[in-house]
């Protein structure tokens, strides 16, 4: 399956087409409509949140709720496209209106210095509008239908908020447990952690600060041998790791017991395998967060990410300005605090993203009847 996305974070919308999906596969809108409202939910985000109502229409591909075969496109029109027409609209912009929007001011840790010099830009918007988070909207309506693709398999994915700016849950959750995390604010499942971390939140909004934070992504159900070592650009462990590397803000991807295995010696990193008549083969622990030689290995995918401080402070960092080269502070556009929780649910649509081309360029088909009778003739 393929997917293109496009649209700026002022323009008129954001779009997808995906193609390759099969047949027969049944759409809930507003399924769809439920995550993206997740997405713009969250304590710690801007302004611009209360300015979308984020719905999804769907173009193309799909009829009376059913996919077709043929490529489905999707739609989500940015409201605040209203308010910008003069200095966004594809054709007649008002020459005043882009200079009052324009921005120089180039904001360290975003694209906007690097991108300026690349494509020959004197204003960072032509760099930041495609740059911005906002695109992460369509990435969530499309993630949600190869969720739903994924569930007539029986793969579901959940997730939590595992950590912000240092405030850290070390509790241990089965995956039932972690749908409670899109009902609590912040995402996260211990309440007096997230009590803390909120108020850790508000401390750094009151400085003009910023926070990020670490997510876990679990994948439950996925049946063993998606990926494969054959081929480096086939494994999945890879594929999953650089799909939320493409999240902006993400720096760090664990799988697993990620990071921490090296510090540890063999014996208590890899899991030993068992058997057992009614079971088959299996482990009694997942440090390896169910990827093992660069497929799934039957065990439930454990993924986690880092993602770094929202880089808009309102405190302003040090930063030269473009045009006359002169030292400033960066332009502090109208931005979130801490978006985590956005990052939680974006990151669950990234990985069913993934897990479901996996699947797919597996078992091909041309219709959903077909992938699943293949899936559940797998072992
Ligand atoms: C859900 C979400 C919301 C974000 N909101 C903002 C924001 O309000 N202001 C901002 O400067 N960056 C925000 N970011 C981060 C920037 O988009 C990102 O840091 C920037 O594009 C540079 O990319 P990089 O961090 O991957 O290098 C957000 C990221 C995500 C995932």
């Amino acid at each position: 399956m393929r997917i293109t996305t496009a649209g700026e974070s002022h323009g008129k919308a954001l779009v997808a087409i995906i193609e390759g999906l099969p047949a027969h596969l049944k759409i809930d809108v507003e399924q769809i409509n439920g995550a993206l409202a997740l997405r713009q939910s969250g304590f710690g985000r801007g302004g611009r949140q209360k300015i979308e109502r984020d719905r999804v229409e769907i173009l193309a591909g799909v009829r009376n709720g059913e996919t077709l075969g043929s490529p489905v496109a999707l739609c989500v029109y940015n409201k605040d496209f209203e308010n910008w027409q003069n200095s966004m609209s594809a054709t007649a912009c008002d020459e005043k209106s882009m200079l009052e929007k324009r921005i120089t001011r180039v904001r360290p840790g975003h694209a906007d210095l690097t991108g300026m010099l690349k494509f020959a830009q004197t204003d960072a918007r032509n760099v930041l509008e495609r740059a911005s988070a906002r695109e992460t909207a369509i990435r969530v309506a499309a993630g949600e239908i190869y969720r739903q693709y994924l569930l007539t398999l029986g793969v579901e994915i959940g997730g939590y908020v595992q950590e912000v700016c240092g405030i850290k849950d070390t509790g241990r959750y089965a995956f039932n447990e972690l749908a409670n995390a899109k009902t609590t604010g912040l995402g996260m499942l211990d309440s007096d952690v997230e009590r803390r971390a909120e108020e850790k939140i508000a401390d750094l909004k009151r400085s003009g600060d910023t926070a990020g934070g670490v997510v876990e992504i679990r994948v439950k159900g996925l049946k063993s041998g998606f990926g494969s070592m054959m081929t480096y650009s086939e494994k999945l462990d890879a594929q999953l790791a650089g799909a939320l590397m493409s999240i902006q803000a993400v720096k760090g991807v664990e799988i697993g017991d990620g990071f921490s295995v090296a510090e540890r010696s063999g014996k208590d990193v890899h899991d030993e395998i068992l058997y057992d008549s009614q079971k088959g083969f299996y482990r009694e622990t997942n440090r390896a967060g169910g990827l093992e030689g660069g497929m799934s290995n039957g065990e439930e995918l454990v993924l986690r990410l880092a993602m770094k401080p929202i880089p808009t402070l309102m405190q302003g960092l040090k930063t030269v300005d473009f045009a006359t080269k002169e030292p400033c502070t960066a332009a502090s556009e109208r931005s979130d605090v801490c978006a985590i929780f956005a990052m939680e649910i974006i990151a669950e649509c990234v990985v069913a993203e993934t897990v479901a081309n996996a699947v797919q360029r597996r078992l091909g088909g041309d219709t959903m009847q077909e992938v699943l009778e293949r899936y559940q003739r797998l072992p």
